[in-house]
């Protein structure tokens, strides 16, 4: 059911933690299955990130996104981490099941919403960038059909 990178990155997730005094904090709920996901990012001044740690309370699904997603913004310019789609984080990790769609989906939020809070306190605006749900179920409605 699981591929096995999904596996790996939920049986050894990556850049787990907290990153005190965060450039941009992130955190995001699917109100659905009640799972929550919470990116910190440490970006320099030449909007590069440089450290990424997340959190995440939630299915394993959700720990492999967090985890490859963490990975794939690493290193990265703000622009770049916007190309990180859940698409991205979910190729990255040889798929991942329909139903499971949605966790990949909590990681891109989290890390718009980390992004969100950094370009707040920096007054600063991140093209393509919209301001973060709260829930990111509101958004899926298409999938409805599925449970
Ligand atoms: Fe909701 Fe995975 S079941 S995030």
């Amino acid at each position: 059911m699981y591929s096995e990178k999904v596996m790996d990155h939920f049986e050894h997730p990556r850049n787990v933690g907290e990153i005190e005094n965060a450039s941009g904090v992130g955190t995001v709920g699917n109100a659905k299955c009640g799972d929550i996901m919470r990116i910190f990012l440490d970006i320099d001044d030449d909007g590069i990130i440089r450290d990424v740690k997340f959190k995440t309370f939630g299915c394993g699904a959700a720990v492999a996104t967090s985890s490859m997603a963490t990975e794939l913004v690493k290193g990265k310019t703000v622009q770049e981490a916007m190309q990180v789609t859940n698409k991205a984080v979910m190729e990255a990790l040889d798929g991942l099941p329909p139903v499971k769609v949605h966790c990949s989906l909590l990681a891109e939020e989290a890390i718009h919403a980390a992004l969100w809070d950094y370009a707040q306190k920096k007054g600063i605006v991140i093209e393509g960038l919209e301001k973060p749900k709260s829930d990111i179920h509101e958004g899926e409605e298409q999938e409805e059909e599925e449970y």
